[in-house]
């Protein structure tokens, strides 16, 4: 009876054993995120500074041909922008991730239309969702279920990457509609803005 008892312990030390390696426990003292992860949560910081820079060169565009609504609906797109590369630097750093901030590629869009920049802003969420959900799929198989929390966690201070995504898709797609309908761009800059707001409340 002893002796069973003995050997159960036995293989349950080996079982617990076997399943983490030393190195991994290692190499997580350094670091919570797995090279793969901190490779996309980098890039996605740079994807939203990069949405961040083109959403003011939209709000540029817009506010020097008198469309001040315009101006401060991308102008406010951008402000969020940057709140999601916060929470992703916020994020890093909590993880102990060292890392260099990337170039971010400058914007080259011809825009010659008004349209344009709400045809493009749907493109753009939804690579930035396709995006995201790479990261979802990852923190998935690699069972890393901190970072899986915290993309799907829903706190404005500390992060709520794809809740807000799906807003930003949905709020961009809206807009377009509204730009691609007749009228007067005075009236649609303030039916853009009223969803925006909407939205937002
Ligand atoms: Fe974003």
């Amino acid at each position: 009876m002893i002796f069973k008892e003995k050997q159960v312990q036995e293989n349950l030390n080996s079982a617990v054993d076997s399943k983490i390696s030393t190195s991994k426990i290692e190499r997580l003292r350094v670091c919570t995120l797995s090279d793969k992860m901190q490779e996309l949560l980098l890039r996605q910081l740079k994807h939203e500074l990069q949405n961040h820079n083109i959403y003011r060169t939209f709000a540029n565009f817009f506010g020097t041909q008198g469309l001040a609504v315009l101006e401060e609906y991308y102008r406010l797109r951008a402000e969020e922008e940057k709140l999601h590369h916060d929470w992703i630097a916020n994020y890093l750093n909590e993880c102990d991730a060292v890392y260099s901030y990337p170039e971010i590629p400058a914007v080259k869009y011809e825009l010659n239309d008004n349209i344009v920049p709400f045809q493009l802003t749907v493109d753009k969420e939804i690579e930035t969702t396709m995006l995201i959900y790479e990261m979802v799929d990852l923190a998935q198989e690699e069972k890393d279920w901190r970072t899986w929390k915290w993309l799907m966690g829903d706190d404005n201070e500390s992060g709520r990457l794809v809740a807000e995504q799906i807003e930003e898709e949905t709020i961009s797609r809206t807009a377009l509609d509204i730009a691609e309908s007749d009228g007067s761009w005075l009236r649609k800059e303030k039916s853009i803005m009223n969803a925006y707001k909407n939205d937002n409340d």
